[in-house]
């Protein structure tokens, strides 16, 4: 017999990320019509990773370092990223308290199942990484959004208002993706006193850490390097996706705060992966030696940053050139049209693919059971669009061109 009251499962109440649907619309128009795309809508950089990283694997592979190895990772990677992060970010962490992870999006997602409790609630920026908030809902966390100053950076006020009692998690994303926004060492030391005050904890997405323009980038767990580890409260995460552009290569690290928080993801690890790849953390060693082939990089992105993206705040479309990582938010609403229908335009007149805002700023709802509403894309950033500026040079420039001139057509048509 039916169950009277047809219950789904979460998971089939969240959809894909609707950069997806970006992806999908791309590769539909490509295989049309081959060629001529200017693709704004995705991450991935220009340059690609340095030899030695490549080198670093096929070595591993070829002299048979094949195996399990331990679920927080090679001891070997975990010594080099305590050294790292120690110099580098100013984290004292552990390495029993490291945990490697194939990319930092399964850290994030085990991380948030390690530290969700029945009926906790997560606070995320209203305007989010769309992974940050699958992740919190898979976790069982109810998500609560607090608002966004002018420059994209989280307001303490009002992620005081937000809050309730129930809140257990603040998630913050410097430099974050969508916006750009870059949070100074003010702004961390605030949100870490307000975390501190109301015995949260604090998880650190860093995945942009190499890409810090406006200031250098600030990891606020480095604020509570002098507590005993039982006292602190900022899990970080980190990839080496994005500095070094490692996509493919699947290969991230989490510095968890606590001990007992370890004990939780060593289970959750252990249940999800065993361990992560064996050869692919060789190559992460070969990374954390490329130290040249990061500042280049940080160069690219820079400059591009730097010499294209000014026709956008000239045109009144970007409030200030982002403060770090590669993503910028750009309004299109002087067109008249949403960001979806700009988006569909843009690709269909201009061959530019960038992504509508509204996959960045939905909010799920829920029943008076506590179940999870469908989930659609909406919200406050529904006249905005996302481009990526770590492309190209050229490319960049033609779709930001693209971008003004269709602002501008629709404007006076
Ligand atoms: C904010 C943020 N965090 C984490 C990630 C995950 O990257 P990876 O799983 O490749 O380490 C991404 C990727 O786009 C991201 O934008």
């Amino acid at each position: 017999m039916a169950h009277p009251n047809p219950v789904f499962p979460v998971a089939s109440s969240i959809p894909a990320s609707w950069l997806y649907n970006s992806f999908r619309l791309a590769a539909e128009r490509e295989r049309r019509m081959p060629g001529g795309l200017i693709k704004l809508h995705v991450g991935e950089p220009a340059f690609g990773p340095p030899e030695s990283v490549a080198r670093g694997l096929a070595e591993a592979a070829l002299g048979g370092r094949t195996r399990y190895i331990d679920v927080q990772g090679l001891l070997e990677l975990r010594e080099a990223i305590r050294v790292k992060l120690d110099t580098v970010n100013g984290i004292d962490a552990p390495v029993d308290q490291l945990f490697v992870t194939p990319g930092s999006c399964q850290g994030l997602a085990a991380l948030l199942r390690s530290l969700a409790e029945p009926g906790a609630e997560i606070l995320l920026p209203e305007i989010h990484w769309p992974v940050h908030l699958q992740q919190a809902l898979l976790a069982g966390l109810r998500p609560v959004f607090y608002g966004l100053d002018e420059t994209y950076a989280p307001d303490p006020e009002s992620i005081r208002a937000a809050a309730t009692a129930h809140t257990r998690i603040l998630l913050l994303n410097s430099p974050a993706n969508p916006t750009g926004a870059l949070l100074g060492r003010d702004t961390q030391e605030r949100l870490y006193q307000l975390a501190a005050e109301q015995s949260w904890q604090i998880v650190s997405d860093e995945a942009y850490e190499d890409f810090d323009f406006a200031a250098p980038h600030v990891s606020i767990a480095a604020l509570e390097r002098d507590l005993l580890p039982s006292e602190r409260r900022v899990h970080s995460v980190f990839t080496f996706s994005k500095g070094l552009a490692m996509t493919g290569y699947r290969l991230g690290y989490v510095a968890v705060a606590r001990p007992q928080v370890c004990e939780a993801m060593r289970m959750v690890q252990e249940s999800s992966i065993i361990a992560p790849s064996a050869p692919i953390q060789y190559a992460g060693l070969s990374a954390l030696q490329a130290g040249e082939a990061l500042a280049a990089n940080h160069k690219f992105v820079r400059a591009n940053r730097d010499n294209v993206l000014p026709a956008l705040v000239d045109a009144g479309l970007l409030p200030a050139l982002p403060g770090g990582g590669w993503y910028a938010m750009v309004d299109v609403s002087p067109s008249g049209l949403t960001g979806e229908e700009f988006a569909a335009e843009l690709m269909r007149t201009e061959d530019v693919v960038v992504v509508p805002g509204s996959g960045f700023s939905a909010r799920p709802e829920f029943g008076a059971d506590g179940t999870l509403r469908p989930l659609h894309p909406g919200g406050i950033a529904g006249g905005l669009v996302r481009i990526a500026f770590c492309v190209d040079p050229e490319q960049l420039a033609t779709g930001v061109e693209r971008i003004v001139a269709l602002v501008d057509r629709k404007r006076t048509d």
